[in-house]
């Protein structure tokens, strides 16, 4: 059941916007009478008539519903029509005449920055003496790296449908990963109490970090309207509105200088990245936050400097995306690595290798590693037979002239865990029923992430009971309040902890009962497969019986459990802490051909080993790993995302945004999960998988631009991503390619 599923109530209305056609400017004049009189129109709304406040910005106040006085980027909604059908409401939008006196656009971060238009102030992280340490570099180089935007593109589109109950009270179903997120934000807006919005979630048809705030604004849209015609109130955004009102993810401008010794190591690495927000603040703040922590990737350096400002221009608010942050930050020293390999002419995993972090090394922001980047590497090396994938790549490339092979490693490391500490807490609610059967209720979203699969996973386990006596509850604000979004990867370690917790207090009460009534201690009780057993013995009493008599006896078959993740925090006037619960790492070797007559490319193979401590979920987990990795590969080649110089979105609909489709996935994906038994804080030890696997793609970019080189030596193809077909093109025939002929 998504949200176009649900049953129309009788009455239902429909939402349309009529969205700034420029990016910046002032609103001289509204004239909405024509707009009014348009069929089947209800009623036409401004900001004047927001009873609430104007407000959705979440970390930062400074992101208008509906705009009042000005327009800060394309696709800004400006007045909500509510209408009898959704033709009725997109028309009369239409007529609604705007007089919008243009004002100077930004699009570019650097630009924003040097005007000092930043939405906080910049953040440093600090390690070592990075002024010292460049004396002590046998090799320093810097440069620049830039990586583009990516659209979301779940398959089910932003929306919402709010219906009015009773005392004054608003249901809202909303396609979000933040219920909770949406209740604030509607109460908010219509200046009603929290308890008088309730957020109902089923499933998404995909998030992908773009569910996680974005969401609101539809939803505080359908509530308004219920709050001025008292009618249930639908608004499910069309696919261009999806793409032309919504953020994506940040594009980032970075400039970096790396210093190594004589014998390969980092010593030092300097880094300013230039986030490129959007119009307001939206997550990006938070964003920016995990780029530093993630800004050294897997490895070890022991004197660092980086700053990042979030600049504030004129395209649609950029927000979460899975990785948040995090893979923009790890690009930036795979690009400085990559250099640095090729102007000291080593392979660049060379240096990655020499460099991975160990267990007890600290990260910038005083962190200790506690496992172990090496492990992962070596065994990809080992499992995969390094040696013999880089003989093949250069049988081929020797034998081939217009086809040449690339490869590249990529490890990842990602620490779990929101990075604002107060956020790593969750609630599960759950009912045992009196024929034995299990409801639990949690503030996890299902988005298609397995979730739902993992949570059931957990109180069908604690419980020893068959999965078809369990049923997880759709997510909604009136089982579980003040939820966290699903995201950050940890929606499972933190709800799943939580629904354990329930499931064992409600276990000791049923043990307890058992005992009484078999004569015995709770410690000598013990339940397998829905019978009870009394030291080790089976028993005739079944669990089904036990819960009767649990019941019958007066005793709660309920329980509500909270979760807060213990051990860490972060000191934001240090920056320093232990903010994560632990890391994820892994390791991959993406394998590129390149047609050097056309530019255009495959991925023969993506190896990985992958840490995942002791997975519950093997297909969960599988599922995505090959989904963040094909994710990953079309951030960094083929999705490209265009807005042109007015911050009009000129890559706007699926014909001009190419995403990875079946014919483009690597021909071959490998996923090795890296099991151990060490301890960790993530649920049954079952390490988040949700968004490190993405950042394996990365290595998509530095494949082909292998494969470039391997054409083409003297070819020198700028750090900037997506590597595009064309930009393979004219990658390998910049001028020296005359030589390169030559000596064919
Ligand atoms: Mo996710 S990018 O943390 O919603």
């Amino acid at each position: 059941m998504y949200l176009d599923d649900i049953p129309l109530q009788r009455g239902t209305l429909f939402a349309a916007v009529y969205d700034s056609p420029i990016a910046h400017g002032k609103i001289i004049s509204l004239d909405i009478n024509e707009a009014s009189q348009s069929p089947g129109v209800i009623k036409v709304i401004a900001a004047k008539d927001i009873p609430g406040e104007n407000q959705i910005g979440g970390i930062v106040p400074d992101e208008e519903l509906l705009a009042h006085e000005h327009v800060h980027f394309c696709g800004m909604p400006i007045v909500l029509v509510i209408a009898e059908t959704e033709e009725f409401a997109r028309e009369a939008a239409k007529k609604v005449k705007a007089v919008i006196e243009p004002l100077h656009v930004i699009t570019d971060p650097r630009e924003a920055k040097a005007k000092n238009e930043l939405i906080i102030p910049p953040r440093t992280f600090r390690c070592g003496d990075v002024a010292q340490a460049w004396k002590e570099c046998q090799h320093v180089f810097s440069g620049r790296a830039d990586s583009n935007g990516q659209e979301h593109l779940y398959i089910e589109t932003q929306g919402a449908y709010a219906i009015p109950m009773e005392n004054n009270s608003i249901r809202i179903f909303s396609s979000t990963q933040g219920p909770t997120a949406v209740q604030r934000c509607c109460a908010r807006v219509l200046g009603y109490p929290m308890h008088r919005i309730e957020v109902d979630v089923t499933r998404l048809g995909g998030g992908f970090g773009g569910k996680e705030d974005q969401a609101n604004a539809w939803a505080a849209l359908c509530a308004l309207g219920v709050h001025h015609v008292k009618r249930p109130v639908k608004f499910s955004l069309h696919r261009m509105e999806d793409m032309r009102m919504t953020g994506k993810r940040h594009p980032y401008s970075s400039d970096y200088k790396i210093g190594l010794d004589k014998n390969l190591k980092i010593i030092a690495y300097e880094v300013d990245f230039y986030q490129n927000a959007g119009a307001a603040a939206d997550l990006s703040p938070a964003v920016l936050e995990r780029t530093l922590f993630h800004c050294t990737n897997s490895y070890f350096i022991p004197n660092v400097r980086a700053t990042a400002y979030s600049c504030r221009t004129h395209l649609p608010p950029n927000t979460a995306f899975r990785g948040f942050g995090g893979p923009q930050g790890m690009f930036v020293i795979e690009s400085a690595i990559a250099k640095a390999a090729e102007e000291i002419g080593v392979h660049p995993d060379e240096i990655q290798k020499k460099n991975l972090i160990q267990t007890g090394d600290k990260f910038p922001y005083g962190q200790s590693a506690v496992s172990d980047a090496v492990e992962c590497w070596n065994e990809a090396e080992k499992i995969y037979d390094v040696r013999k994938i880089r003989k093949e790549v250069e049988t081929f490339n020797s034998k081939n002239f217009l086809f040449k092979k690339g490869m590249a490693f990529i490890p990842i490391c990602f620490g779990i865990s929101f990075t604002k500490t107060l956020m790593n807490q969750a609630r599960a609610l759950v009912h045992i029923y009196t024929d034995g059967s299990v409801s639990v209720a949690t503030g996890a979203v299902e988005m298609g992430q397995g979730i739902n699969t993992k949570i059931l996973q957990v109180a069908s386990k604690i419980f020893s009971l068959s999965p078809a006596k369990v049923r997880i509850q759709p997510t909604s604000t009136d089982k579980i309040a003040n939820t966290s979004p699903s995201a950050a990867s940890s929606t499972a370690d933190l709800n799943g902890k939580a629904t354990m917790m329930a499931c064992e207090k409600l276990l000791e009460r049923l043990k307890q009962r058992a005992a009484e009534e078999l004569k015995t201690t709770p410690e000598k009780i013990s339940i397998k497969d829905e019978f009870v057993y009394s030291n080790d013995e089976k028993t005739k009493l079944t669990w089904k019986d036990l819960v009767m008599l649990t019941y019958v006896s007066r005793i709660s078959l309920s329980e509500h459990a909270h979760y807060a993740t213990p051990e860490i925090n972060f000191d934001l006037t240090k920056e320093k802490g232990h903010p994560f619960a632990y890391h994820v790492y892994g390791t991959a070797i993406l394998i590129a051909t390149i047609d050097c007559l056309r530019g255009t490319y495959e991925f023969d193979a993506v190896k990985v080993v992958h840490d995942i401590g002791s997975g519950m979920s093997p297909m969960v987990d599988l599922g995505q790993c090959e989904g963040g990795i094909v994710q990953g590969i079309g951030w960094m080649t083929m999705e490209e995302i265009v807005y042109d110089k007015d911050g009009r979105l000129r890559s706007n609909a699926l014909s001009t945004y190419k995403v990875p489709d079946v014919y483009s996935v690597p021909k071959e994906i490998s996923v090795k999960f890296l099991e151990n038994d060490n301890n960790n804080l993530a649920v049954f030890r079952s390490k988040a998988v949700g968004e490190p696997p993405l950042m394996y793609g990365i290595g998509a970019f530095f494949a082909l631009r292998n494969a470039i080189k391997a054409f083409n030596p003297a070819a020198r193809p700028v750090f900037s991503s997506p590597m595009t077909p064309e930009k393979v093109l004219m990658s390998l025939h910049k001028k020296p390619v005359a030589e390169v002929q030559k000596t064919i």
